[in-house]
């Protein structure tokens, strides 16, 4: 080897060498590079490494990117992790064994870049960083109206719409104007018609309070336009969240073109009706107006001309005037015909109550007048009698005593009515109506009720009398009498009488009692003690007779036995005596053997 070639040999293996030992002497760090995280919570900023070659020498320390580099925590191979005095973490966080950065009650200001950096003797140094974001969601934001007055239309510059307010939140939020839930480009340029000005405040804690006035010049149509803001915020995971602020609408000026009088009553006008009519303009706000009546004037309230209860002499044309100094060209008037509908007191002739005879005629004429063609009805209770305004009854009847109704209507107009009442009598000699037939109660009482018709009201007598009352109707009267039933009253029954100066009329009620009864309860009816045929009476003895029959068979039945017995000893055909005796005298012999026999004990 010459001393060139060594001189090559040597410049090579030095490289190599000098490539060994780069590669040989490595430091890696891993970190995440954005760590994100809620205000007030908890963090973690992961920290690893690889070395090689591997070094019993390793610090790892964490900084903080603020102007100039900063150390907040170091960690020296081999000793435990320690946190650097007088940095912003120092109270607040902990190093952990495997190098992690762990920081309690993130604050906004917590948002920096963090470097993690290894030292490992000859292997070098290395570094990576870990960008830490801060979240904090703003308040709701708040839409309020400018204290100042209206806006009137025709400006020449903007004004004031609204100011819209949210506070506190990280990072700095963005507000969005809408008009009628459309978007407003946002516009900065204070010489636009429609522009915002933003502004912001960063607070004491770290967050952002944030806010923006809109301005606009406003038209006419802009009177029911709805504005409203919301605040865009971001969130961790590239989250984009808002929220709405309330609504406003503006107080707006603007002239009025024409007026509006309306009548506000939805039935057509009658009188005794409260009438309203209101005036209004399409301007705001509403001029002062002034109202008239055939062209007198009138007052008038607000925009309001009310007649309480009208009558017909209220009806006529009715006028509203108003000026506008915004627009002085514009004919603010309107104008009502008022009608009002009416009927007049209905009149009944004859007036007076009527007292007629039983079959005489009786006829009424009822009239009236009215503002529309008109109705007249007689009426007694719901039925219709007649509907042309006369009401005649030839031959009247009781039934036809009573009150009578004469209604006029406008069928044209609800409720437009008007009535009169007539009362008639009908005189005459009392009629008893047909007569129920009463029962007999449980308490041996009945209860009959006499109908009379009749007018003068009649006098009631009852035969046999009882404990009586009397209820009295117009043109009939009830009396109803209550009286112990007794056989007489069942057989002949009770009798009604009735009269009065024209006549009298009586009738029988028949009393009945329930068939089925047993004698206990006719007894109590009555009071004696009822006739009973023989074999009911006799039932409760029958019993007796049938056993003493039975038990005298029985006893011959024994002695013919006994007989028997002793005959056959002697004489083989005993029978025949028994068969022969007729059975009157066998009962004859058993009797007699009861009388005296001992036998009698066992029946
Ligand atoms: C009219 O107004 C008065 C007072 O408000 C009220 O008492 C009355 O019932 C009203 N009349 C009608 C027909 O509505
Ligand atoms: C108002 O109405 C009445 C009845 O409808 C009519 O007779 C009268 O001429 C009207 N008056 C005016 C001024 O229109
Ligand atoms: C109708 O006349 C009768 C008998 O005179 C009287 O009792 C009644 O009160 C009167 N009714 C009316 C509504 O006038």
């Amino acid at each position: 080897m010459d001393g060139k070639a060594f001189g090559r040999t040597s410049l090579l293996c030095t490289l190599l060498l000098g490539a060994l030992r780069v590669c040989s002497g490595t430091v890696t760090v891993t970190v995440s590079p954005k760590v994100e995280v809620l205000k007030g919570e908890t963090v973690k900023l992961p920290c690893s490494y690889t070395v090689s070659p591997p070094s019993n020498n390793v610090v790892v320390e964490w900084y903080i990117e603020q102007g100039t580099r900063k150390r907040v925590a170091f960690h020296s191979g081999n000793g435990n992790g320690r946190i650097d005095e007088g940095t912003p973490l120092t109270h607040r966080s902990t190093f952990e064994e495997d190098f992690t950065l762990k920081i309690l009650s993130v604050q906004p200001s917590d948002e920096l870049v963090f470097y993690c950096q290894v030292t490992a003797g000859p292997a070098g140094v290395s570094d990576a960083s870990t960008m830490l974001k801060v979240f904090f969601p703003p308040e709701k934001p708040q839409l309020t109206r400018p204290s100042s007055q209206a806006i009137s239309v025709g400006q020449t510059t903007s004004s004031q719409i609204g100011s819209c307010l949210s506070m506190n939140g990280h990072p700095q939020p963005r507000i969005i104007w809408f008009k009628n839930d459309q978007p407003l480009p946002e516009v900065k340029d204070v010489k636009a018609n429609t522009y915002m000005i933003p502004s912001v405040v960063k607070e004491a804690s770290g967050l952002y309070t944030i806010k923006s006035d809109l301005y606009m010049q406003p038209t006419k149509e802009d009177k029911d336009s709805v504005f409203q803001c919301i605040v865009e915020y971001s969130m961790p995971g590239d989250q984009v969240k808002q929220e709405k602020s309330n609504t406003i609408t503006i107080n707006l000026y603007y002239p009025s073109e024409k007026a509006t009088f309306s009548l506000l009553n939805t039935t057509p006008v009658k009188e005794g009706d409260n009438v309203t009519m209101k005036c209004e303009t399409d301007g705001n706000p509403q001029p002062v107006f002034e109202f008239t009546k055939n062209k007198a004037p009138v007052p008038g309230e607000s925009g309001f001309l009310r007649i309480p209860s009208v009558k017909r002499t209220d009806a006529g044309l009715y006028t509203c005037t108003a000026m506008d100094f915004d627009n002085l060209d514009a004919d603010l008037s309107g104008s009502i015909n008022l009608t009002i509908q009416y009927i007049d007191p209905v009149n009944v002739t004859p007036a007076e109550p009527q007292v007629v005879m039983l079959g005489d005629k009786v006829e009424w004429q009822c009239k009236t007048k009215a503002s529309a063609p008109h109705t007249v009805q007689w009426k007694k209770g719901s039925e219709v009698l007649s509907q042309d305004g006369t009401l005649s009854i030839h031959a009247v009847t009781y039934d036809k005593a009573g009150v009578y109704r004469c209604v006029g209507a406008v069928p044209s107009v609800p409720g437009l009515t008007a009535h009169a009442k007539v009362n008639l009598t009908v005189k005459g000699k009392p009629m008893i109506e047909p007569p129920e037939a009463a029962e007999v109660g449980k308490d041996g009482a009945v209860t009959l009720k006499c109908v009379a018709d009749g007018f003068p009201l009649p006098q009631f007598t009852w035969k046999p009398s009882g404990k009586e009352s009397v209820q009295v109707e117009t043109n009939s009267a009830t009396s109803t009498v209550t009286l112990q039933a007794t056989p007489e009253i069942l057989r002949d029954g009770v009798t009604c009488e009735v009269s009065n100066e024209f006549g009298k009329d009586s009738q029988v009620f028949k009393v009945t009692q329930k068939e089925a009864d047993n004698s206990a309860d006719r007894v109590l009816l009555t009071g004696n003690p009822v006739f009973e045929p023989a074999e009911h009476k006799q039932a409760g003895s029958g019993g007796v007779v049938v056993a003493v029959v039975v038990c005298v068979l029985l006893l011959l039945l024994l002695v013919a036995l006994i007989y028997f017995l002793s005959k056959t000893k002697r004489l083989p055909c005993s029978k025949k005596k028994g068969k022969d005796v007729p059975e009157s005298e066998k009962v004859n012999n058993e009797t007699s053997l009861i009388q005296k026999g001992p036998a009698t004990e066992q029946c």
